[in-house]
């Protein structure tokens, strides 16, 4: 067996409803000026914000509690940048990250930014671990879908040069993690849809990523599995509260995955998409993974072939069979919308292409001269393969 290395620094609290003792067993870290950075909006709404500050209000511990929610989907580096000259102003000592990826990604940066001598801008464009340390951050998820509150990244977007990236770094690490599925259980079926198949992303390219180990390819068979169970009862009910749970669960053990094993190339595509036309990290995965299946197919295929059984419970054997299932299981959730759909014109896939940033190696199909362009044009027609059976 080959050797290899799982890191797993965060303290992770995982239960249905567990969030509010989870606060109470942290008390020793939380302490001071408490900064709370969030999305907003709809968790107001539903009260989760005023909740959550009430109970950090009634720790003695606490001085201040304050809330930050200048935070968009694809959390954009002027945010950032707002959220630490707050953080700063209001001597933070310790950051939340409450709401979905972007929310705990943002207070990642955020915690980063405030210690950092570098202007955080600088961090995100030299593409190199930052040489700093960050304010300890616990991260609160309310999707079931990135695993930012195991991972080291916080992935922004540059507004001005249209970059969407990653700051990487163990000091991105959560100290702690509050993974409680009570938030996820109010959003909506297009959230709901598009988070989860970003959990079925990270399962299926870490799987195939070439850094996978033993530990992180029986991971990924869980989270394959439940996705395939879960996330069709979810379409059918979104008050199905085990398949809520357990969609929490695969994504923790996802963020896992992402500090261990790596994603494959359809995040690496999903960056200039998202940032070209701001749709959502999940629709654009949908968009592009049929198509990039279909290539690592021609690599792996073996592991795609196992992937599929696993996600449906059914053998599925060879190339068109493979192509047909993944995209007939992202149809039935409602996401399968071509590049062109999604508004991008031909003329941008080669900008697009240009665009990929970041470690590629780890896929398999990286080796194939242009199969980043033919990724993309397969998935602006969309699988025309399959619309026409
Ligand atoms: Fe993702």
């Amino acid at each position: 067996m080959t050797l290899y290395q799982i890191t797993i620094p965060t303290k992770v609290y995982f239960g249905r409803n567990i969030w509010q003792k989870a606060l109470e067993a942290q008390e020793a870290l939380l302490q001071g000026n408490v900064m709370i950075v969030t999305t907003g909006r709809s968790l107001y709404r539903l009260g989760y914000v005023d909740k959550l500050k009430l109970a950090l209000q009634q720790n003695k511990h606490i001085t201040n509690v304050m809330i930050f929610d200048n935070v968009s989907a694809n959390p954009k580096l002027s945010e950032v940048q707002s959220g630490i000259l707050f953080g700063r102003q209001e001597k933070a000592d310790i950051v939340i990250g409450f709401g979905g990826g972007s929310a705990i990604d943002a207070a990642k940066a955020i915690a980063i930014g405030i210690k950092s001598k570098d202007e955080i801008g600088i961090l995100f464009h030299q593409g190199k671990e930052p040489e700093t340390t960050a304010l300890p951050i616990i991260a609160i998820p309310t999707t079931a879908g990135t695993g930012s509150e195991l991972s080291k990244a916080a992935i922004l977007t540059d507004e001005i040069h249209k970059v969407k990236g990653g700051i990487r770094g163990n000091a991105l690490y959560p100290v702690t993690a509050i993974v409680d599925s009570c938030f996820t259980e109010s959003l909506p079926l297009q959230i709901t849809m598009e988070t989860g198949f970003d959990v079925l992303a990270h399962a299926i390219e870490s799987y195939i990523s070439k850094a996978a180990s033993p530990y992180t390819k029986m991971q990924s068979e869980t989270a394959i599995r439940i996705a395939g169970q879960c996330l069709p009862q979810l379409a059918e009910c979104l008050e199905n509260i085990n398949a809520r749970e357990q969609m929490s669960f695969a994504s923790m053990i996802m963020g896992i995955n992402l500090g261990n094993a790596s994603t494959c190339l359809p995040h690496r595509l999903q960056y200039p998409l998202g940032a070209h036309t701001d749709t959502s990290h999940g629709a654009g995965l949908a968009a592009l993974f049929t198509s990039w299946l279909r290539c690592e197919y021609r690599f792996v295929p073996n592991s795609v072939e196992k992937i599929l059984t696993l996600l449906t419970g059914n053998n599925v054997h060879g190339e068109l069979a493979c192509t047909k299932t993944i995209y007939r299981f992202i149809q039935s959730l409602g996401l399968a919308s071509s590049l062109q759909e999604m508004g991008i014109t031909k003329d941008q896939l080669p900008i697009m292409a240009s665009e990929v940033s970041g470690n590629i190696q780890n896929d398999p199909a990286s080796q194939e001269d242009g199969v980043i362009q033919k990724i993309y044009e397969m998935a602006w027609q969309g699988e025309t393969v399959c619309k026409q059976s």
